[in-house]
């Protein structure tokens, strides 16, 4: 009798995905404050005018996680990045309190991957020990530059020498620890992008994010526009330094992610292969999948706001389901993104629904040279990296025909958006 209902309500609704399993589970924790806005930041990241009130937004994350709890239930989270912001900003006994907290309420993998994100004018020693005690057990620096005058020119608060201490503090602290360092910055050349790279190699640090610098909406540096290399020069570096970076060793293994061997980012891997994340803290966004749908929610973005709405029980600003139209179009964006791709077959583990559902625009995308021939695996070609925003709109429902005729313009590369 119940199988007969199942079966009539799938056989009424073949546009809801059906999941095996659901997919593994990440734990992605927002700080909001940061010493200093930089110039060209559009992460939601608000200026620290005095005490961060640290305990209280502990508490407001302790409240949201507890709201969450029913839509994670009985799952176990395999890995943890506290992200900001600059999460660095927080006490050690802070982070300590908050991860204590965390897994007296959900399950963590014993070998969970757990991250925090640091600004090196942050930095002192006992800090970064009271964080790896707590534990965090994976360091994400941002350097940025190892130049005096493009840190300067990039509004940062730290100079080069504190960018050096906290680079070598968090080697031997962490050892798993990696270097943001951004390219094509105003008036750089080519040899003092070598020059950086060089410098971060220096230290050995298990994997580098490399970023093009990139004109946000809403940034000062959108308002008042600083010389940047134009796009061929902008190229140049990125070939330059891509070069360096494989010759010393490290897999370019996604679109701004270079790693030692097994020294990727697990956590940034599970968004990629399109596996579920919980986001709690202000402006966070999570993807959440159940046995008939997959859900987006946002928080809060205001910290005040949000400190408020959690602690009624209320954290999430906005939430949605994905539908059918849109769910291959967002599983390529973060797949494709990958050198290697993903095995053809984790489009219905991920998505729930059969590949048949973007066979036309992979089609397409092979024709054109974008993506290998290889059935077995959705893998972007050297071509179809270069040409990744491209590549991705093919599967955007409804512009397939659109894509086809539209000659290939190289665009910003994408960069993590946390
Ligand atoms: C949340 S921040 C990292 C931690 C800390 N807030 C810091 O800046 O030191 C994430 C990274 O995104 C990169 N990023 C931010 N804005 C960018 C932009 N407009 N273009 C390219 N990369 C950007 C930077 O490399 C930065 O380190
Ligand atoms: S780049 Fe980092 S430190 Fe600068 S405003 Fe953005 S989040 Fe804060």
């Amino acid at each position: 009798m119940t199988d007969a209902v199942v079966a009539r309500v799938d056989a009424a609704s073949p546009s809801r995905p059906r999941f095996a399993a659901l997919p593994p589970l990440s734990l992605y924790v927002h700080i909001p404050w940061c010493l200093r806005k930089c110039p060209y930041c559009d992460f939601n990241s608000h200026e620290a005018k005095g005490d961060v009130p640290e305990a209280a937004y502990v508490d407001a994350l302790m409240a949201d996680l507890e709201f969450a709890l029913p839509s994670i239930w009985g799952r176990r989270v395999v890995s943890i990045f506290i992200g900001g912001g600059t999460p660095s900003l927080f006490s050690a006994a802070a982070i300590d309190r908050m991860l204590g907290a965390i897994r007296a309420r959900v399950p963590v993998a014993p070998d969970a991957e757990i991250t925090l994100e640091a600004n090196p004018g942050t930095f002192e020693r006992d800090r970064f020990e009271g964080f790896r005690a707590a534990g965090v057990n994976r360091l994400s620096l941002g350097i940025q530059s190892f130049e005096p005058d493009h840190l300067r020119s990039l509004g940062r608060v730290h100079d080069d020498s504190e960018a050096r201490a906290a680079g070598e503090a968090a080697l031997a602290i962490f050892g798993n620890v990696n270097f943001d360092l951004m390219y094509a910055l105003p008036r750089q050349t080519v040899g003092q992008a070598q020059a950086d790279v060089a410098a971060a190699l220096a230290f050995g640090p298990p994997h580098l994010s490399f970023y093009q610098l990139t004109l946000e909406p809403n940034t000062l540096f959108h308002r008042h526009p600083p010389p940047l290399p134009d796009e061929d020069a902008a190229a140049d570096i990125e070939e330059a330094v891509h070069a360096m970076l494989a010759d010393a060793g490290y897999g370019h293994y996604e679109t701004s992610a270079h790693a030692r061997a097994s020294r990727e980012c697990r956590h940034n891997l599970n968004y990629w292969r399109f596996g579920d994340y919980l986001g709690i803290g202000a402006g966070a966004h999570s993807k959440l999948s159940f046995p008939d749908r997959i859900v987006r929610e946002v928080r809060y973005k205001q910290p005040r706001q949000y400190i408020e709405r959690a602690a009624n029980g209320a954290p999430v600003m906005e939430n949605a389901e994905v539908t059918r139209d849109d769910v291959g179009f967002e599983f390529m964006l973060n797949a494709l993104r990958l050198t290697d791709g993903v095995p053809a077959t984790l489009f219905a583990e991920r998505t729930g629904h059969p590949l048949a559902l973007v066979a036309h625009a992979l089609e397409l995308a092979s024709a054109r040279g974008l993506v290998d021939s290889d059935p077995s695996f959705i893998r972007p070609t050297a071509l179809g990296r270069r040409f990744l925003n491209d590549l991705q709109a093919l599967f955007l429902t409804g512009l397939g025909e659109q894509a086809r005729a539209t000659p290939l313009v190289r665009l910003d590369p994408a960069r993590d958006g946390h």
